[in-house]
């Protein structure tokens, strides 16, 4: 039998937030690079398509990269302030469905143009402003009350940033590592190109994955089909340890290349990559890696999360089919 006080609470839900009540971390498929939200770094002399060109960094504090051309005019002597990232769909009107402002005249990192914001707030475009703030205060409440990242106490700003950064459409990539006998496999979408030759990726620190990777200096990233989704998504508990049995692998594996890492067979792609930094910038720890190797191997839709607030845009503008 249903309980009662759940059957009410559920009907306020539906009454409050319609069709737009999606989970937070909603699964897409598509190719990457995904083409359908562009993101134009605003506050320079134009805008700059910097899509390819972001990663986050860091959680909290939220920092976000930017990899800067030369002939861009560098923000300096606080001009950076007015910096900001705004997420436009490419097709149809463009129509702008988010912006973050970034803080300050950004920090270099040892990469080529790369240079390590704060966030000083966003702007979400995807629902009407009532159905968002009751949204963001459900959300907040989710957090509270049942947050699997604890040690990590991120602001309502952060929080509301995060959900416009997941706009973009972000891959999700299964990590295989080995070092000295010991090995793991685990889920990722914290990362994205940094210019040529280069990735850049982001471990929570309190984790047990991001210690191996940084001590084994290099590593395997899938692309994983979209029907391999839920197994991924599955994997998400090897964060929690410091290795696996590499012999019981939940899906059949080849060996990567050049590091002889195990990958998936079902891998869209396989990059291995060589870590050249890694930083603990706060509740995650910042790499930066060479890319050793990029083997393409099937054209299949791809697993991406969006934020649901972002997938209800989707439905309402008929870009997806309601579930
Ligand atoms: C699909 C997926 C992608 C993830 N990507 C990252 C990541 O990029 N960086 C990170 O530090 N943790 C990442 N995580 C780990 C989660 O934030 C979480 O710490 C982990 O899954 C343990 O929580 P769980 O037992 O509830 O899955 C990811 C997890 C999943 C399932």
């Amino acid at each position: 039998m249903s309980n009662p006080v759940r059957e009410i609470f559920r009907l306020i839900k539906r009454l409050a937030f319609g069709d737009s009540q999606l989970p937070q971390q909603f699964t897409v498929g598509m190719r990457d690079p995904q083409s359908e939200v562009t993101v134009w770094l605003h506050g320079l002399d134009k805008p700059y398509d910097v899509t390819s060109r972001h990663v986050m960094a860091c959680v909290k504090p939220l920092t976000i990269g930017v990899v800067f051309e030369p002939e861009w005019n560098f923000p300096q002597n606080g001009k950076g302030q007015r910096l900001s990232l705004r997420f436009q769909e490419r097709g149809g009107n463009g129509k702008l469905v988010g912006e973050i402002l970034l803080e300050g005249p950004g920090v270099p990192a040892p990469s080529p143009g790369l240079l390590l914001f704060g966030v000083r707030g966003s702007r979400n475009y995807c629902l009407a402003k009532p159905r968002l703030w009751l949204h963001q205060l459900h959300l907040a409440y989710l957090r509270w009350r049942f947050n699997n990242n604890p040690e990590i106490k991120i602001t309502p700003r952060e929080a509301h940033a995060m959900i416009v950064f997941f706009i973009c459409p972000r891959p999700v990539v299964l990590v295989s590592v080995v070092h000295e006998g010991a090995g793991n496999v685990f889920p990722m979408n914290l990362m994205g190109p940094v210019g040529e030759g280069r990735f850049a990726f982001s471990l929570n620190s309190t984790r047990h994955a991001a210690p191996i990777v940084g001590r084994a200096g290099r590593l395997a990233i899938s692309n994983v089909p979209l029907a391999q989704a839920t197994l991924a998504r599955q994997l998400g508990k090897n964060h929690l340890k410091d290795s696996i049995d590499m012999t019981q692998l939940p899906f059949a594996a080849r060996t990567s290349p050049t590091f002889g890492f195990p990958v998936p067979e079902f891998a869209v792609r396989v990059r291995e990559l060589e870590i050249e930094f890694h930083e603990r910038l706060g509740s995650h720890t910042f790499f930066i890696a060479r890319l050793v190797d990029d083997e393409p191997m099937t054209a299949a839709p791809e697993f991406f999360y969006v934020h649901g607030i972002y997938q209800a845009w989707r439905i309402h503008n008929r870009i997806a089919a309601p579930a």
